[in-house]
């Protein structure tokens, strides 16, 4: 029997762990799969609701690191995530994304030569400001497994030269949670909770630190919702980051029709996500997700990781000039809608076929 533990840290971790978590369950009698959760986020709506909307089972073990300077949070990772590496002796350990904790815990596996695997691999912004960036980079060079979610990934590793032997294009684990909850997310009630009507709203996220740490940006802001939303409903779910900081700021909408909540929980998320006539973010997965349910989605960005939305799927990469999110934002509301395709291998079987091919290399 093989041991491998799987790492979640943040929000997005766990939707993409889940499905590699019942794919490893077909192999039962050959792979002991655990799961070691570090905390990294640590309230109940950003970590604890998603394990059970997903159906994860309670993590094998939990770090508890929560928030800090970037070098704290990696640091402590680090030493937690070793301690029970030198306890458990896994054969090897699977990381996702590109959170703090996925290089913290593939830098400790790696230095005590137990195999990684990273999942989501090759994705590439080249803008190093981004923490993400370089926590990509980092984890691809030291990873012996990388599974690929779009072709641009297969590009970007093959110029760092990282040998093709190590490389597999499997897909986006993430759609295969979406597909997997996609009926269950019909029978939610956050639609009604909200009295928003389908395709008559537009869903806002964002956390991305440049968008959200800067006062004159939050104020930009305010102002493009306030416009927004002489024409639609707006729902704006906000991360504990944004929360904290346009509190500061003072940001208050002018009208009721901007709706401010909590954050919101996995399966009622995918409902609005679905029934959205738009969505603005700044998030890499809902860029994603968006794409497969072809939703229309702005990103408040200068650049992409994820070029695939944009030229298959439905993401419109508008920059962080807010006057031309407007723009681009009116000309959807007005009927002007991009016909976006499903991008390839985003077919809900991603995390079977890492499964497989872990379990060829391992077991
Ligand atoms: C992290 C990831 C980012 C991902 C995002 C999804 C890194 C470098 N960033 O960003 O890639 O898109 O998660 O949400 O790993 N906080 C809470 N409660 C929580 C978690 C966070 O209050 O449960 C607050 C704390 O004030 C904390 C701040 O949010 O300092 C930022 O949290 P952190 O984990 O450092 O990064 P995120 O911005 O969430």
């Amino acid at each position: 029997m093989k041991k491998i533990i799987s790492v979640v840290g943040a929000r997005p971790n766990f939707m993409k762990v889940a499905p590699i978590h019942r794919a490893f369950l077909n192999y039962r009698d050959k792979v002991n799969h655990l799961v070691c959760h570090t905390g990294q986020h640590y309230d109940e709506k950003m970590s604890k609701i998603f394990f059970e909307d997903l159906g994860m089972p309670h993590p094998d073990f939990y770090l508890g690191v929560g928030s800090g300077s970037h070098a704290e949070q990696t640091a402590k990772v680090m030493i937690e995530f070793e301690k029970i590496l030198l306890g458990e002796k896994p054969e090897l350990i699977i990381v996702v994304g590109d959170v703090n904790s996925t290089i913290a815990c593939s830098l400790v596996a790696t230095k005590l030569n137990i195999k990684t695997a990273h999942v989501e691999a090759g994705l590439r912004s080249f803008d190093r400001k981004m923490p993400e960036e370089i926590n990509r980079i980092l984890t691809d060079s030291i990873s012996d497994f990388l599974f690929v979610s779009e072709e641009s990934g297969l590009k970007n590793l093959k110029k760092e030269g990282i040998a093709d032997s190590k490389v597999f294009f499997v897909g986006n684990v993430m759609i295969d949670s979406l597909i997997h909850h996609l009926t269950k997310s019909e029978s939610s009630d956050v639609m009604k909770e909200y009295n928003l009507e389908p395709s008559k709203f537009i869903l806002v996220t964002l956390h991305r630190p440049s968008n959200v740490d800067s006062e004159d940006f939050a104020k930009e802001l305010l102002q493009l919702f306030n416009a927004l939303s002489e024409k639609r409903k707006i729902i704006f779910p906000i991360h504990p980051r944004t929360k904290k900081n346009f509190l500061n700021f003072g940001f208050k909408p002018e009208n009721d029709k901007i709706l401010l909540t909590d954050p919101i929980g996995y399966i009622d998320f995918l409902s609005l996500t679905k029934n959205a006539e738009l969505i603005i973010t700044d998030s890499g997965g809902i860029q994603e997700e968006s794409t497969y349910l072809g939703v229309q989605c702005i990103t408040v960005r200068n650049n992409t990781e994820r070029p695939v939305t944009v030229n298959v799927g439905t993401n419109h990469l508008a920059g962080r000039d807010l006057k031309k999110v407007e723009e681009v934002a009116l000309n959807i509301l007005s009927g002007n809608k991009k016909k976006g395709k499903i991008p390839e291998l985003w077919d809900g079987k991603t995390a079977e076929r890492i499964a497989e091919i872990l379990v060829k290399k391992i077991a």
